[in-house]
């Protein structure tokens, strides 16, 4: 039987489960090799997977295919990039300017993510006293998406460098869909166990027990 068909999980797929996290990655490098609609699905499916604030799943992907709003996405983020780089100086400055922070022009698949605030679905369970527990559930489902993607060989870049009205106002959604994330998606250009933003000595990832706190 299957790993996980009677709701049980192997050893062995408990191992391969921590590899998978330990290789899912942002990625910015992209081959620009199509990825067939099958597959683009299958991720999605995968996604819809995910537990969402009274079971409302407030997720809403958009696949942004028409060259117009495309555009529009790569020249907010060349505002907010040349903005964000006016907030370091000397080196940090210097380290800005090298990184590549989205993967726009590679990317065969993008897809924009949106959180419909005032969705019916879910009777406003949970979310009384959290809305922003809606968003959150979103949140899940793109954590889902990302390694769902991995899964299946395909890197996710998520793009947050944008102005969330020039994104939402290119795609013409809903006043009530809350923009989330920009997502690039696509075959990475290379694999790698260890962050960019690491490797590039931005960030390393630090020692996870000045995160753990017991009351
Ligand atoms: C909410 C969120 C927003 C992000 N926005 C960007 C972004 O705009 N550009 C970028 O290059 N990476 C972005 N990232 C990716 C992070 O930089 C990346 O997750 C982090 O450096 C750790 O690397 P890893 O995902 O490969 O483990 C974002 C990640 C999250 C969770």
């Amino acid at each position: 039987m299957a790993s996980g068909a009677d709701g049980q999980f192997s050893e062995d797929f408990i191992e391969e489960f921590d590899e998978l996290l330990r290789w899912r990655r942002d990625v910015r490098h992209f081959k620009t090799d199509p990825i067939d609609e099958a597959t683009v699905e299958s991720i999605l499916r995968s996604a819809e997977l995910s537990p969402s604030v009274g079971n409302s799943q407030p997720w809403r992907w958009v696949e942004v295919r028409s060259p117009e709003p495309r555009a529009v996405v790569k020249e907010t983020f060349a505002r907010c990039n040349a903005d964000a780089l006016n907030g370091y100086r000397g080196e940090r400055a210097q380290k800005y300017l090298s990184l590549k922070l989205a993967g726009l022009d590679e990317a065969p698949v993008h897809i924009a993510v949106f959180c419909e605030d005032e969705t019916l679905q879910g009777h406003g369970l949970g979310r009384a006293t959290m809305p922003e527990t809606l968003a959150y559930s979103v949140v899940t489902a793109i954590g889902s998406l990302w390694l769902s993607a991995r899964a299946r060989g395909v890197g996710v870049g998520w793009i947050s460098i944008v102005e969330p009205e020039a994104v939402c106002q290119a795609l013409d959604v809903p006043a009530d869909w809350r923009f989330v994330a920009y997502l690039c998606i696509g075959y990475p250009a290379e694999l790698a166990a260890i962050p960019e933003l690491q490797r590039t000595g931005w960030q390393a990832r630090t020692d996870p027990k000045a995160r753990y706190f017991v009351r």
